[in-house]
């Protein structure tokens, strides 16, 4: 039974015009919501444009019933990241979602990579989730409610070979999401990351033989119910990919604490490494404010 509805609510997803970008707009449109389809229609790597990948979207979605528009602006700089928002205040007076989810390639090993492919890829995952988050998250704090999707990688979360400046990007996205759980709590926002597997054309000469069964429909319905109002869900990060759905998440170990009143050595450190490194009795930080209450409760 189809009961989340996503009607009254204005979603703008980034990047939607291929990909997994394009599953959510299509389901989000399909199941009410009115949606902002963004994209600047470039090539993996960032380069050219074109606006027929954004409006052949909109087009889906408008002949099944539900409404959307367009946007080619780029998330890439501060005044794109005001425009794809305005684009949806002057389309529909009010922004609800934000999916960010642009994205290019630049990869290369690291002792090759060059500041320019740093650059470019920062700004469009980094930057431009920042750029079109900020002016929305106002909107959105206004308003007493929203709902935030981050889309991350495993490149940056467990790391891969010839990614560094897309992984840092990718780890970046996590912190953002975290702070913006963190101030818009009290708000209703709700702000969380997605770490996907999908085979669309950024990654179909990597995926090898399981490249079939990793449509990106099969991301869509975790990205689509975080971005819901049945989601309280907040300040987390997810797995994604091939109808496997788990969360990842970074926990706070015990760790060892010196004998109060003592100048631990390095020797110190190296003897009780075990016990710094044993993952026994974790905890899973929702703020600075809970590691803070386990390291004064281990002083104590
Ligand atoms: P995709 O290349 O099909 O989609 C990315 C879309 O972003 C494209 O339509 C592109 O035109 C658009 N875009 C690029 N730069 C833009 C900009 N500056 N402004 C607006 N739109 C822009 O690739 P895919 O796989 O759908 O990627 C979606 C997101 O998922 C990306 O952030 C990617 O890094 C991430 N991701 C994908 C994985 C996968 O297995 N497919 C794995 C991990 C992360």
């Amino acid at each position: 039974m189809i009961d989340i509805r996503f009607d009254n609510r204005v979603a703008i997803v980034t990047g939607a015009g291929g990909g997994l970008g394009k599953t959510y707009a299509l389901e989000l449109g399909a199941r009410g919501a009115r949606v902002v389809v963004n994209d600047l229609g470039g090539g993996v790597d960032g380069t050219g444009g074109s606006s027929s990948a954004a409006d052949e979207v909109v087009a889906r979605i408008r002949a099944g019933g539900g409404e959307a528009i367009a946007c080619y602006q780029s998330v890439a700089s501060p005044e794109g990241g005001e425009g794809i928002v305005k684009s949806a205040l002057d389309a529909f007076g009010q922004v609800d979602i934000v999916v960010n989810n642009a994205g290019i390639l630049r990869d290369k090993s690291f002792a090759k990579l060059e500041p320019a492919d740093l650059d470019a890829v920062i700004d469009v995952h980094l930057r431009g989730a920042f750029h079109v988050s900020q002016p929305a998250f106002r909107v959105m704090k206004e308003r007493g409610y929203g709902r935030f999707l981050f889309t991350s990688s495993a490149a940056g979360i467990f790391g891969n070979f010839g990614q560094a400046n897309y992984g840092a990007a990718k780890m970046g996205l996590i912190g953002l999401s975290n702070v913006i759980a963190v101030e818009g709590a009290r708000s209703n926002i709700r702000s969380n990351v997605i770490a996907p597997v999908a085979r669309t054309r950024m990654t179909e000469q990597l995926l090898g033989p399981l490249a079939s069964a990793l449509d990106p429909e099969l991301v869509m319905p975790l990205a689509c119910f975080l971005v819901s109002e049945e989601s309280n869900l907040t300040h987390e990060v997810f797995s994604v990919g091939g109808g496997r759905y788990a969360r990842i998440f970074i926990g706070l170990c015990r760790g060892w604490v010196a004998p109060k009143g003592t100048q631990p050595t390095l020797e110190d450190v190296r003897d009780h490494m075990k016990e710094i490194m044993n993952t026994e009795g974790f905890t899973v930080p929702a703020s600075i404010n809970d590691e803070m209450a386990v390291l004064m409760a281990a002083l104590r």
